[in-house]
């Protein structure tokens, strides 16, 4: 067995969810083929803590020019980066400060600083994205960033003030190709700040579907203070934000540039408390797993055997670990309605349901709709208000199977 990807020690595995095909490999029939699929594993680390996938996939299968994920997508998305932009920004020095993205996608934090006329670089191999921040005016390079792209950066621009990176670090398989690019790229009183899902959200949530191939890793506090420290950086604040089901903003920097917030010692005893890394939470977690699976196919066949027409809301990249995992079939779900053309008359990985515009769902609302985009909940029942006055119903899996 393969290594710790921070430490090295041996990793031991808590979770087979068998072949899987790329979360985000929406394809066209004549692909169907020569579909890829890899052995998706989740495992834990006894010595430095860190959830992590077995094996990830090459990222270049992932993160390429069909690369179909949008940051925009997401109204409210936009909004937190907005935020999130407007409080880097003013912690910025004064004089000619310079900012850096890491997974800066298709600029939608980042053109925040571009509109204030601050110097950014967003870094974003995905052409289809990049392209679409370039378009709309964020300085961006299309590569992945590593040590080697520090160190350009730096000869070009010199260190920079901030560095982020939003659901991107989880993305990454050589942690420290970027972790210590950042310990490079980083001013001495310059702040970095990484937000990715918080593995104790996943854990308290059931949310088994945060887990496919482009997610390597799966943070605590615990676990990013080890990498981190490797690289001579601390994480000196940990403030948790609901977004994607509960994620983490983690704040670094250099040891002693700011004191450590009282709050992220805080949250280490909680870790500790909450047995965040111990046996018993993830056999718990598997458990807790089948239950959902069991329940959804039971709810999905009885529909079917009542005529009642069920259509998936969201063909996210989370889907695709649930619908294949759980062996949803095309018999049971009648479509995959998605806000983003590209995946519009593409069939999703694996099962291959076929993925509609949102007009098919919103001409003829079925009885009933599987939310797989949970995660924005609040947003979707908002504006889908007319499906529910009409009788429809969401079917959610997470924490739990429920009909709402
Ligand atoms: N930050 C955005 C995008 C997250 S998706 C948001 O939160 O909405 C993850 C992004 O990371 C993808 O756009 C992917 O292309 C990019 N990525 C993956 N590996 C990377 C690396 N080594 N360096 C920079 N970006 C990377
Ligand atoms: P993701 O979970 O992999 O980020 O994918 C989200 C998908 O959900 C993306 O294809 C866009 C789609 N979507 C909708 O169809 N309706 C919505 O309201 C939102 C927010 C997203
Ligand atoms: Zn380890």
């Amino acid at each position: 067995m393969s290594g710790c990807r921070v430490c090295r020690s041996a990793i031991e595995p808590f979770m087979d969810f068998g072949r899987m095909p790329l979360a985000n490999g929406f394809l066209t029939p004549d692909q169907f083929a020569g579909e890829y699929y890899f052995n998706l594993r989740a495992a834990y680390c006894p010595r430095c803590t860190l959830v992590q996938l077995v094996e990830q996939p090459q990222r270049e299968r992932m993160f390429n020019e069909r690369y179909p994920f949008f940051s925009a997508t997401s109204v409210r998305m936009q909004a937190h980066f907005a935020a999130l932009a407007g409080e880097v920004i003013a912690t910025l020095p004064p004089g000619d400060p310079f900012v850096v993205e890491i997974g800066s996608n298709d600029g939608t934090l980042l053109r925040h600083a571009a509109n204030a006329g601050i110097r950014h670089l967003g870094i974003e191999p995905s052409a289809s994205v990049a392209e679409i921040a370039i378009a709309g005016g964020v300085a961006s390079l299309c590569r992945f960033f590593d040590t080697e792209v520090a160190r350009e950066i730096v000869a070009a621009h010199g260190q920079a003030d901030a560095i982020v990176g939003a659901n991107t670090l989880s993305h990454v398989a050589d942690l420290h190709a970027v972790v210590e690019g950042i310990a490079m790229l980083l001013a001495p009183a310059g702040r970095c700040v990484i937000e990715d899902p918080y593995w104790g959200n996943v854990v308290a949530a059931t949310a088994f579907d945060q887990i496919y191939d482009e997610h390597a890793s799966y943070f605590t506090l615990s676990s990013l203070s080890y990498l981190f420290a490797q690289h001579g950086l601390a994480v000196l604040d940990a403030i948790p934000t609901d977004v994607h089901g509960g994620s983490m903003r983690y704040l670094v920097g250099r040891p002693g540039s700011k004191p450590a917030a009282a709050r992220a010692e805080r949250l280490l005893d909680h870790e500790q408390a909450m047995g965040l890394h111990r046996p018993e939470t993830f056999a718990g977690f598997r458990d807790r797993v089948t239950n959902t699976g069991m329940a959804l196919l039971t709810l999905l066949r009885s529909c079917k055997a009542e005529g009642k027409r069920v259509v998936g809301y969201g063909a996210t990249s989370k889907s695709t670990t649930t619908i294949n995992f759980f062996g949803i079939t095309p018999d049971l779900v009648e479509f995959i309605s998605d806000t983003t053309p590209a995946k519009h008359g593409m069939f999703s990985p694996g099962a291959h349901l076929p993925v509609r515009p949102h007009a098919e769902f919103a001409a003829r609302y079925p009885e009933r709709a599987l939310l797989f985009l949970w995660n924005h909940a609040v947003e979707v029942r908002a504006k889908e208000a007319a499906f529910a006055r009409g009788g429809g119903k969401w079917i959610v899996y997470v924490p739990t199977v429920q009909e709402w």
